[in-house]
């Protein structure tokens, strides 16, 4: 699907109402089915000095569900609140290692007033699999899920 109508299809679930957990969960189910080259898509809040994973969807459950702000790829966006792109997880010194089949990633910090309350995280088992294209998209999908964040 385009990015286009994966913003449409993220719009549709907002405008539908539900709790927060049902909205992130839906929001996580329509990127992961829509999007070819996203293996694993999960949203982690900021508890703390922890992400803690909330919504998830991909073909395995992770064991990173608690990771501290500042360890792994994923800590290391939430502490600068800027999107790390990872074309090779595997030359990466700060990656955590989640899936063997996992080749790049994409962590986009959620913001809300400024302070980094949680993020999108999504495994490839592709290489190089994101571009500017998937971090625009996402950074607007960060936008449009802050509000469900707690
Ligand atoms: N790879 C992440 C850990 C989370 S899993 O990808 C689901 C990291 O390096 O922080």
């Amino acid at each position: 699907m385009s990015h286009g109508g994966g913003l449409e299809a993220i719009e549709r679930i907002l405008n539908g109402g539900g709790g927060d957990a049902e909205v992130l969960q839906e929001v996580v189910d329509v990127l992961h089915d829509r999007f070819e080259h996203y293996s694993w898509v999960g949203i982690y809040l900021v508890e703390g000095d922890d992400l803690v994973l909330g919504a998830w969807n991909g073909p395995e459950a992770t064991d990173h569900v608690r990771i501290p702000v500042g360890q792994g790829v994923c800590g290391a966006a939430a502490a600068s609140g800027e999107t790390e792109i990872v074309d090779d997880v595997n030359a990466d010194p700060r990656y955590l290692a989640c899936f063997p089949s996992t080749r790049s990633e994409i962590v986009v910090p959620i913001a809300r007033e400024g302070t980094v309350v949680g993020e999108i995280d999504i495994d490839s088992d592709r290489p190089a699999a994101f571009g500017e294209d998937d971090r625009a998209f996402l950074e607007r999908v960060a936008l449009l899920v802050s509000p469900y964040c707690h």
